[in-house]
């Protein structure tokens, strides 16, 4: 199968560092079509980055500048601007549409372009690194006649009532599989379960880093701000962080919390003046505020 991926900055390069590592076999995909007003931008980064990493994809790579996008059979990968969307005429009926556009819902992208699968992502920057913390929403877009053509495709169409369900249900476990490769290529693939599920992970994951950010930068002043050099500070925080991370896979970060704090001590101080300050309530505030506005900017893009 095809993937075209539509758009090629910062998200599309993020995403195509990891799908270029794995294998064409896993994938399913066997050869990678970027495609926009001038595709030719990420060639030299791509090639480079398949060189280096011995990719499978190297010599099946090709770039097409034009707004006119075949689908048909295909996986499209929409990394583009949401206010793009509307430059591209999408041709036939795509095989799988994976779409990290922030704000645009299944519906609209309906509108747009016709898929069997439709799998909306909520990325973040760590795909760079390929530890993307995503959250994912697999919609079907379907007829029953165009389902069962599709599952006849991948088994062999069986005739009664009770093994079409059958083979219903292990279509689906395979289109889950694909896109679970997918999105793990460049990180974590949480499957959640609705729109509302999705636009709360942009508190969890989506606008997360910069909070972290945030909190990073507060403490690097703070050890600036006590006598510590900027780079050293600065360096302190970035392996705290790293240790930290290594922590949360093994305990909540309230069991973090009691773990460095004995009493009558120096963290039990910063703690009681963050509780005097809701310091932990404003963080939580400030990301649903985040949520909000998504919801808010997603109901206008479907009413344009
Ligand atoms: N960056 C993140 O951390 C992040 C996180 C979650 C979701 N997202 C989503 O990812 C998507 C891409 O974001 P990004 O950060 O990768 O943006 P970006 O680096 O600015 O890339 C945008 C892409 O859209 C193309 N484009 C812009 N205007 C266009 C036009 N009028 N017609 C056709 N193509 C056009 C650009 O091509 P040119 O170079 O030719 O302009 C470029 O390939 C967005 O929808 C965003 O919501 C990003």
């Amino acid at each position: 199968m095809e993937l075209v991926v539509v758009g090629y900055g910062n998200m599309a390069k993020a995403i195509l560092g990891g799908l270029i590592r794995q294998s064409k076999e896993l994938l399913d995909i066997t050869k990678i079509v970027i495609a926009g007003r001038a595709p030719r931008k990420i060639e030299a980064w791509l090639q480079e980055s398949m060189q280096t990493c011995r990719s499978e994809f190297l010599n099946d790579v090709i770039y097409e500048t034009t707004y006119d996008i075949e689908c048909d059979g295909r996986v499209v990968l929409l990394a583009c601007k949401p206010y793009n969307l509307d430059s591209f005429i999408f041709h036939g009926r795509a095989h799988i549409v994976y779409s990290v556009l922030a704000g645009i819902n299944a519906g609209v992208l309906h509108n747009h372009i016709q898929s069997y699968h439709y799998a909306l992502i909520m990325p973040n920057v760590g795909a760079r690194y390929n530890l993307s913390s995503s959250a994912v929403l697999w919609q079907q877009h379907a007829t029953k006649n165009q389902t069962i053509k599709e599952v006849g495709k991948v088994l062999n169409l069986m005739i009664d009532s009770h093994n079409m369900q059958e083979a219903h249900e292990k279509n689906n476990a395979h289109i889950q599989t694909q896109i679970m490769r997918f999105v793990s290529s460049f990180g974590n693939c949480e499957f959640v379960e609705s729109e509302e599920e999705l636009f709360a992970s942009i508190a969890t994951n989506g606008s997360s880093p910069a909070l972290l950010a945030l909190v990073a930068q507060g403490l690097i002043n703070a050890g600036v701000k006590q006598g510590l050099k900027l780079e050293t500070s600065q360096r302190l925080v970035q392996k705290t962080f790293e240790g930290m991370a290594a922590l949360l896979k093994e305990k909540s970060p309230q069991e973090i919390k009691d773990l460095v704090t004995s009493p009558g001590g120096t963290t039990a101080e910063a703690l009681l003046f963050c509780d005097e300050n809701s310091v932990q309530g404003n963080i939580a505030r400030a990301c649903v505020k985040a949520v909000e506005k998504a919801k808010e900017i997603a109901s206008k893009q479907a009413n344009i």
